[in-house]
């Protein structure tokens, strides 16, 4: 009796040593997982010196419908937790050379318009106002840079939320209404950057439902975009198809004079649930490979003639995002 006692003792410490040591393998793992995201972003990302226009004196003559820019997808939601999908701050994705961000706003308990992932009480990364500060801000430090920011209007709200957001954190100072020769029709009319810094409308401004023309620098984005599709699981990203609108498919030749943005975050399935997929991020974002940043956007090319002009991407710092982007610029 008493022998078979220790043997369940025995049994049993054997059980939780164990478990035990799978619990430490798997912070080890974690912990490494984070080295490893923290690590590349040192040695792949580099400032960019600031020349020229948006850091390239190429830039400058060029129509702000002729430029491709890396684009950080949920820009505010930066962290380390699963549903996050940035590392870095915005101060510190507009220093290392992103110029588009795109955000997802919701109204939270308190019905200020914050930036909320899918619901405020998942993620809240704080105010849209305090957003459009921290990129005023930094407008106001580096002249020489046109920034653009696709918001998404989660709740639907009234637009009025956006425009106090605007002229509280002085973003609407910046913001870029469109010339009376800039007809959406046309994708050429769109000015080009130095016309756009000369007169100081440096922040270009998209919302994906409830723009008017009572807000005039909140630019409606379909009536400029076409967006390829989205949330997708699949890392070969195969297509460059319109998603968004859905009507436009019927409408060749407005699409032909649409900017492109091309959605390149992929997500994975983990208990039902899609979340961006960060341990692939690296090829997600490469240059080359199958179903890399780069991969696609040439397929953009050759299917519709011209390069996307947002890329959207998680976790921007990881792989070669400005190095796509470089090269799709033409340089
Ligand atoms: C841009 O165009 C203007 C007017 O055509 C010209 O004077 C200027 O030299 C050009 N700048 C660059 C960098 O090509
Ligand atoms: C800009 O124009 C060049 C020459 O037509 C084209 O190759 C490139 O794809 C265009 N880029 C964008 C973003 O429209
Ligand atoms: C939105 O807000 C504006 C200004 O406060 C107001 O005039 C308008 O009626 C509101 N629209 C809706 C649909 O609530
Ligand atoms: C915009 O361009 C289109 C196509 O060329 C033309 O039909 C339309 O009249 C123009 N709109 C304005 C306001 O000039």
């Amino acid at each position: 009796m008493q022998f078979w006692r220790t043997q369940v003792r025995l049994q049993v410490v054997l059980n939780y040593s164990i478990v035990l040591i799978l619990c430490i393998t798997e912070m080890i793992i974690t912990l490494i997982n984070i080295i490893e995201q923290l690590a590349p972003r040192l040695q792949h990302f580099h400032t960019q010196p600031e020349l020229g226009c948006n850091g390239h004196i190429e830039l400058c003559n060029r129509s702000f419908s002729n430029i491709t820019q890396i684009a950080s997808h949920d820009s505010a939601f930066v962290g380390i937790l699963p549903m996050d999908n940035q590392n870095l701050e915005i101060t510190h994705q507009l220093g290392s050379g992103v110029r588009f961000l795109q955000a997802q706003t919701h109204l939270d308990g308190l019905g200020q318009l914050s930036l909320c992932h899918t619901d405020c009480g998942m993620k809240d990364s704080g105010t849209v106002q305090d957003f459009l500060v921290t990129i005023t801000n930094w407008l106001d430090k580096h002249p020489q840079e046109v920034v653009t920011l696709l918001l998404t209007n989660g709740d639907y709200t009234n637009l009025s939320h956006f425009s106090e957001a605007f002229t509280a954190s002085r973003a609407s100072e910046y913001a870029y209404i469109p010339l009376p020769t800039h007809n959406t029709s046309i994708l050429s009319s769109w000015p080009t950057l130095n016309q756009l810094i000369a007169s100081g409308k440096r922040l270009v401004t998209f919302l994906d439902s409830g723009a008017s023309p009572s807000v005039p620098y909140i630019l409606n984005e379909f009536d400029y975009f076409w967006e390829t599709p989205f949330d997708t699981t699949d890392p070969t990203f195969p297509q460059c198809t319109i998603s968004r609108p859905g009507k436009l498919h019927a409408y060749p030749d407005v699409a032909a004079e649409r900017m492109i943005i091309m959605n390149h975050f992929l997500d994975t399935e983990v208990l039902g649930m899609d979340l961006p997929d960060r341990r692939d991020a690296r090829k997600t974002n490469a240059v080359s490979g199958v179903g890399s940043l780069g991969a696609q956007a040439r397929l953009c090319g050759e299917v519709h003639g011209r390069a996307p002009v947002g890329l959207l991407v998680d976790y921007v710092d990881q792989g070669e995002g400005i190095r796509a982007q470089d090269l799709l610029n033409g340089f």
